[in-house]
């Protein structure tokens, strides 16, 4: 089951496009959680699933929430300092988007605590397997809904409407966010 991070093609001069790239990797670190799961029942894990799973485990909690930080904090307040009332609708959506990163946030670390103690270990209860899968679930439900509504329709919001300018600070600070500097093609992996 090899990992793809998968090819870096957006530059912080396109934060939209960057925030759309972060969802690929999300997705691809769910499915490792999801194959992980769903194809051991607790027992010592293969080389190549440990290292999986570590990586997956690293990536949703140094990378991920550095992606939820870039929308919370950078671009959903600069679409709600727009002051737009045809996008009312669009603010409330973003509301229920955050309540969907703190829900993700405590499946992650509940994920966190049993994988990392199933790669220590060597071994997972058959209780916390099951409650692995159902919490790898969860995110299954809430990530593609949260993913497309994201995609199609507050970022091409954003795009139509934010300014070269914001956009530009939007990128910024993204690249702020991980110590990288702004004019270089992002290596980063959140
Ligand atoms: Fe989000
Ligand atoms: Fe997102």
């Amino acid at each position: 089951m090899p990992v793809t991070i998968g090819a870096k093609e957006s530059t912080f001069a396109d934060p939209l496009g960057l925030l759309t790239d972060c969802h690929r990797r999300i997705e691809r670190f769910l499915g490792v959680l999801r194959t992980v799961a769903g194809q051991n029942s607790g027992g010592p894990l293969s080389p190549e699933h440990a290292r999986a799973l570590e990586a997956a485990l690293n990536y949703f909690r140094d990378a991920a929430p550095k992606h939820h930080a870039d929308e919370e904090q950078d671009l959903f307040p600069q679409l709600r300092a727009l002051d737009r009332p045809e996008a009312e609708a669009l603010l409330r959506r973003m509301a229920q988007l955050e309540e969907q990163h703190r829900a993700a946030a405590l499946c992650h670390a509940e994920i966190d605590s049993l994988g990392r103690r199933w790669l220590s270990t060597n071994r997972l209860s058959e209780p916390d397997v099951a409650r692995f899968k159902d919490l790898v679930s969860i995110l299954d439900n809430l990530y593609p809904t949260h993913i497309a509504q994201e995609e199609s329709e507050v970022f091409p919001f954003a795009r139509a409407v934010l300014s070269e300018s914001a956009k530009q600070m939007l990128g910024r600070r993204m690249a702020e966010r991980r110590g990288a500097p702004f004019e270089a093609a992002w290596r980063g992996e959140s």
